[in-house]
């Protein structure tokens, strides 16, 4: 037996897919021989991806993943389309402010956990019954190495990231049985969207980069092997895992 890293025929749902990560990973499932469908809420920010990936099958949709309603139609057109949904991303993610926990307010940890936690779970929910009607399917949450690494100012977001990676465990507890794995992967620092502002802030990186193994800030283009590995059969004994892409810093 070999192992399986194509996939030919399959449908992935990639939310937040037109960001810095999105892209990355829009484009590693499309080369890997997926359809992809790119889901936000600014629906031109996705066109301008379809257009940039011409020799793929790649399809646009509107998606707010705060909306159960938005998320069903999402899935409702991504199932008229291919018939079947194989992969979901839950990419869609959000960073919105530098705070000590001491200064976070109430109304911006629910933002947080809004999208990057209840966000992800809906997202599952409505994808799932299309994966257990093929017996079938791998969910990949977005977290980030801050759940593992105490960053200061960005507390509220590590939380949230580390509630995602519990989602992730209970979901491939609960869906196993069901033929749906589900793993997290957990980037570090890589530069792009959320994680814009380490470009040329030096002081702010100095320390992370001290005690990380790797000793630089990531590529984003460094997560496209592990979203095509977990999304593939090539995993098919893989699930309840995050996978830590940050040059070895959340392990040392
Ligand atoms: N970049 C990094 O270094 C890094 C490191 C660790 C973890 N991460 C995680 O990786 C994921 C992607 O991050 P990124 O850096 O690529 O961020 P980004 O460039 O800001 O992209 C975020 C994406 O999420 C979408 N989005 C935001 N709110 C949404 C909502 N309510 N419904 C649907 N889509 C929504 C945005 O599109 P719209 O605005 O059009 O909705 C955009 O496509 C996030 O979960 C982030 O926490 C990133």
């Amino acid at each position: 037996m070999g192992y399986d890293l194509n996939l030919d025929g399959k449908t992935a749902i990639v939310t937040g897919g037109s960001g810095g990560l999105g892209r990355i990973v829009t484009r590693a499932l499309a080369q890997a021989g997926a359809s992809v469908v790119v889901a936000s809420r600014q629906l031109s920010a996705s066109e301008a991806v379809v257009r940039e990936m011409v020799d793929y099958e790649v399809f646009a949709c509107p998606l707010d993943v705060t909306d159960r309603s938005s998320i069903e139609a999402m899935a409702n057109r991504v199932l008229d389309r291919y018939g079947h949904i194989d992969v979901l991303i839950n990419n869609a993610g959000i960073s919105p402010f530098a705070a000590s926990m001491a200064n976070t307010r109430a109304d911006g940890m629910k933002k947080l956990f809004e999208v990057n936690v209840v966000g992800a779970l809906e997202c599952a929910q409505v994808c799932a019954p299309a994966m257990i009607s093929i017996g079938a399917g791998s969910i990949i949450n977005m977290a980030s190495s801050a759940a593992a690494v105490g960053i200061e100012g960005l507390g509220a977001y590590a939380v949230s990231k580390a509630a995602l990676i519990k989602l992730t465990e209970q979901l491939a507890g609960e869906w196993g049985p069901k033929g749906i794995r589900v793993n997290a992967i957990a980037p570090g620092f890589m530069g792009v969207g959320v994680a814009n502002f380490v470009q040329g802030n030096t002081d702010f990186m100095a320390p992370v980069l001290e005690r990380t193994p790797l000793g630089r800030v990531g590529n984003p283009h460094e997560i496209a092997g592990a979203v095509v590995f977990l999304a593939s059969d090539g995993a098919s004994y893989v699930t309840g895992q995050t996978l830590y892409i940050d040059g070895g810093v959340s392990r040392w």
